[in-house]
């Protein structure tokens, strides 16, 4: 095959897309006047309400099987990323606020949201570690960010609308990470919890890839999963008797972007049922409603009737899965020998006491794969280059993948060193947008360019 490849793009390739089942669930709800009312008005604050029902069922079938998840801990957003604009909206003042802690390397296209949210310079790296984050060097930068803290009270955002804001803003992806592929563990998990409630921290986790899971291993049959892992909202809901006050500690960002498609712009949020009401309540959802309703209610009808499940079931996850194998085989012949390397981490359940409401079944589960991406960095002759390697794969061979620099932490000079001494040194690959054959050329071609470089030094 010829033409560009393209290993970057974290977008669901248009073959997938589920249209049968939402020209179904359109025609369900415009054919149907009451639901067609409901549906084309503005929307209530919260979101279309049949699908906070919806959704409750599903995620307490996901995440709380002993218990069970009421819609008023969920409001429909439209995604991930205009969410995460509406709680710096409601739960943050810049300065008051002190800074935002991202896990790095870090999902690169969150930087400019927190920028437009008035957090320039206030935005710090957090290294990743082999359980997913360095909870030692969180604490004493906490520490040391309260210390230096100038602002002790909120001077703009006053008054009764802004009945909570926080200190500090955490913000990882703790499954399946994007970029680095990796799940935190349920200790890390743990102890985020416990500091976020010390330092008047919310962590707001992009929660997107989760259900997208399979065994690691080729030959392994996917009954033999464990449980999906706790998000950080479900540890805060239980951890040392729950959530330390209304508010919690912890919001969790849903998408449909990922598991349906990301023209839906349909996503959810989870949270205190304090922390929801007054999400939904910012301004531009008071004057247009839900800031996606049409769409939810196409969504809903999938996820009601079971077409939702059963299309992750037979066609996402198999396909993924398949997708991920050929890139895994095709990474060990052809970049290993090269001298890359690929880390995922350690398994989510390593090492944890975490019992909290949750079956700890997970202890013996297999090893998971899952997610859009993997993280390889690159054999150490090259890897000060990473950058200009990703301009010659772009010219030269028409290949594109995102490479390291691009996932530190913007204007931070502590994650910039860390980018230069490590992650920096790593390209992220993604088998969401491509067929299996086409990956397989994606990583030949990359290992061309290799030893092509190699060649001429
Ligand atoms: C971690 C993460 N958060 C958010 C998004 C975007 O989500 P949405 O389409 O729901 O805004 C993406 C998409 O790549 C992502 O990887």
């Amino acid at each position: 095959m010829t033409g560009h490849i393209n290993l970057q793009l974290g977008w669901p390739s248009p073959s997938l897309f589920p249209s049968s089942q939402l020209l179904k669930g359109a025609s369900n709800v415009l054919s149907s006047k009451p639901k067609s009312a409901a549906s084309l008005v503005y929307g209530p604050d919260a979101g279309y309400a049949p699908l906070r029902e919806s959704l409750a069922k599903w995620l307490t079938q996901i995440y709380a099987p002993h218990t069970s998840l009421k819609p008023d801990r969920i409001c429909v957003t439209n995604g991930a990323s205009g969410n995460l604009d509406n709680i710096l909206a409601r739960f943050t003042e810049p300065g008051y606020t002190r800074n935002i802690w991202m896990i790095e390397p870090s999902y690169f296209l969150a930087c400019p949201i927190f920028m437009d949210a008035g957090f320039e310079g206030l935005m710090k790296g957090v290294p990743e570690d082999e359980e997913g984050l360095d909870v030692g060097f969180l604490r004493n930068s906490l520490e040391e960010s309260e210390k230096n803290a100038q602002q002790q009270k909120p001077v703009l955002k006053t008054g009764s609308r802004y009945a909570k804001l926080y200190k500090h803003i955490i913000y990882c992806v703790p499954t399946f990470s994007n970029p680095s592929g990796k799940t935190m563990s349920l200790r890390r998990r743990e102890e985020l919890v416990r500091l976020a409630r010390e330092f008047d921290a919310l962590v707001v986790t992009d929660d997107v890839y989760d259900v997208l899971r399979w065994p690691e291993r080729e030959d392994v049959d996917a009954s033999q999963l464990g449980d999906v892992p706790p998000r950080i909202v479900d540890v805060d809901r239980t951890l040392d008797g729950g959530p330390k006050d209304i508010w919690g500690n912890s919001m969790s960002n849903g998408s449909f972007s990922k598991i349906i498609a990301p023209g839906m712009r349909v996503g959810w949020a989870e949270g205190t049922p304090a922390f929801t009401l007054a999400l939904s309540q910012v301004g531009s959802t008071r004057s247009g409603g839900c800031p996606t309703q049409l769409s939810a209610s196409f969504v809903h009808e999938m996820l009601d009737s079971g077409a939702l499940e059963e299309y992750l079931r037979d066609s996402v996850i198999p396909t993924f899965r398949v997708r991920y194998y050929g890139m895994m085989r095709a990474i060990k012949k052809e970049l290993l020998p090269l001298g890359f390397e690929v880390s995922v981490g350690k398994p989510y359940n390593a090492s944890s006491q975490y019992t909290n409401g949750h079956t700890n079944g997970n202890a013996k589960s297999i090893p998971e794969a899952g997610g859009y991406f993997t993280y390889l960095t690159l054999p150490s002759d090259l890897s000060e280059r990473t950058t200009k390697l990703a301009t010659v794969a772009l010219k030269k061979y028409d290949l594109k993948f995102a490479f390291g620099d691009m996932f530190r932490v913007q204007g931070d000079e502590g994650s910039s060193q860390r980018a230069a001494q490590g992650f920096g040194r790593g390209i992220r690959l993604s088998w969401a947008w491509h067929t299996e054959e086409e990956i397989v050329e994606g990583i030949q071609r990359l290992a061309k360019m290799i030893k092509d470089c190699r060649d001429l030094a």
